[in-house]
């Protein structure tokens, strides 16, 4: 099915979709898509006073009618999407009304190390009862989110993450603009959770949702402007599935990967792991049609949301999707960059095994534990090392020392069988090559390894001690995590 379509699109070209949509399209022309326009300096804005309460809610994530769920959520939305403008600065104060400790991370956001929201690598934890307050300014536009980062599978398992939209990205504005965040619930028919970890799935791929949703909810219809532009800002917040995302029945160009702007390529499909974004720009067909977007990697293609074209027709008009300033991020000077290997292997020793070391009653067995944010056993690793396997009572030692403003090479190696999406926190890396799956060079914070595949990616060191991982959750969890320690 995923093959049958690439083939046809390919086939098609982005020629034969144009003259169904009845206009032209700059895409038509492969290599005629101009340059993005740089951004004009943005004057500092506002600053926005969120108090997020991490606490227990109840919802109803089985449909209106089914049975009540308790979520923990930050706020009374479920997913709430927060929207500021570049320029403005965040103040959230967390606090945490849970049973256990939990922390924001800004997941892609370049900020000072010790608002990233690492228990015990960038910030104590916010225990219950507790608060921390995160402030700081994004510096770059785009579509991003926040998650905890300790039990994440089970913290973000029950609900706990959100949207954040950085305006301020946009020459020319879309005629809608709309987030479909895809997440999948772990539930009962009765509306109780299931494990969110199993040893089958940890030890693998990972373990899969039993409810598919978006934006929280069963996928739904919405209303777009007859051949509008939609920017739809497509987000993975999934703990494990890997979606490949297209779109059935209009034109659509990809603008921006990981809320950072591309130069517009027309979207066959676009394979994305957990915690990858891409934004799109659709458009949309004429009034009563609509389009669908769709998963292409499940079993059977899957719709994530319809979009029916509603109001008056508009008159034919050139699909122009460059509608973002080029993103502005440091760019690593490749001439001179210090090249570093990681490999991400199944596990060669075990968490379980330090913690033998120790007396079954000896109090430091759980600290080690539940302090470093670990469970009880390695699956995986990177470059041999799997989080908190060799250290008892501190933190692990770095899977890398850099130094602040040199330019690196990373060179990532999947030797499993398995698909990781790898996230470094802090920066914004170029996607240099991948042996495997084709991809546009582009700016991204994770990009996703397929099995055995080999990727570079190049960066600017920032100061700080930032984490290194798969996201798939399960996969940090059991060991395939680590951090770089920047100076
Ligand atoms: Cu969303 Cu450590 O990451
Ligand atoms: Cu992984």
């Amino acid at each position: 099915m995923k093959l049958d379509r690439r083939q046809l699109l390919r086939g098609l070209g982005a020629a034969g979709l144009t003259s169904a949509a009845g206009a032209t399209s700059l895409l038509a022309r492969p290599g005629a898509m101009p340059e993005l326009a740089p951004r004009p300096p943005v004057p500092a804005g506002q600053a926005h006073d969120w108090h997020f309460a991490a606490a227990e809610r109840p919802a109803h994530l089985l449909g209106p009618d089914g049975p009540s769920t308790t979520v923990w959520t930050y706020s009374d939305d479920l997913m709430p999407v927060k929207r500021i403008r570049l320029g403005d600065t965040i103040r959230a104060r967390l606090e945490n009304r849970l049973g256990e400790h939990t922390a924001i991370h800004w997941h892609g956001i370049r900020l000072p190390n010790a608002m990233d929201g690492v228990p015990f690598l960038t910030q104590p934890p916010v225990n219950k009862g507790q608060s921390f307050l995160y402030e700081f300014a994004p510096p770059d536009p785009g579509t991003f989110f926040f998650h905890p980062h300790c039990n994440e599978s089970g913290q973000t398992g029950r609900g706990m993450a959100g949207v954040l939209i950085i305006e301020g990205d946009e020459r020319r504005h879309a005629d809608a603009d709309l987030v479909v965040a895809y997440k999948d619930w772990r539930l009962a028919e009765d509306g109780t959770w299931l494990a969110f970890e199993t040893p089958e799935g940890a030890s693998r791929a990972g373990t899969y949702g039993t409810v598919r949703a978006v934006n929280g909810v069963a996928p739904t219809h919405h209303a777009v402007p007859a051949g509008g532009d939609v920017r739809l800002r497509v987000l993975n917040l999934d703990s494990t599935r890997v979606i490949e995302v297209g779109i059935d029945g209009a034109e659509a160009a990809a603008i921006a990967i990981d809320g950072n702007a591309v130069t517009p390529f027309p979207l066959d499909t676009w394979r994305m792991g957990p915690a990858m974004r891409i934004d799109l720009l659709v458009r949309a067909p004429a009034p009563g049609k609509s389009f669908k977007v769709i998963d292409y990697f499940s079993s059977e293609p899957w719709t994530l949301g319809t979009y029916e074209a509603k109001g008056p027709a508009r008159p034919a008009r050139v699909f122009d999707p460059a509608i973002l300033f080029k993103a502005a991020l440091p760019r690593a000077d490749l001439g001179n960059a210090e090249r570093m290997s990681f490999s991400f292997s199944a596990a060669s020793g075990s968490v379980a095994d330090a913690a033998a070391a120790l007396a079954p009653d000896d109090p430091l067995a759980n600290i080690l534990l539940d302090g470093l944010c670990v469970r009880d056993n390695s699956f995986w690793a990177i470059n041999k090392a799997s989080w908190a396997s060799d250290q008892h009572r501190q933190l692990p030692p770095p899977l890398g020392v850099l130094t602040t403003g040199r330019s690196y090479v990373f060179e990532l190696m999947n030797a499993t069988p398995h698909h990781h999406p790898i996230h470094l926190h802090g920066h914004t890396f170029e996607v240099l090559s991948a042996s495997r799956l084709k991809r546009p060079r582009h700016f991204a914070d994770t990009v996703l390894l397929q099995p055995k595949e080999r990727i570079e990616i190049a960066f600017v060191a920032a100061e700080g001690n930032w984490m290194f991982h798969c996201h798939v959750l399960e996969h940090l969890e059991y060991g395939m995590m680590g951090y770089l320690r920047i100076s």
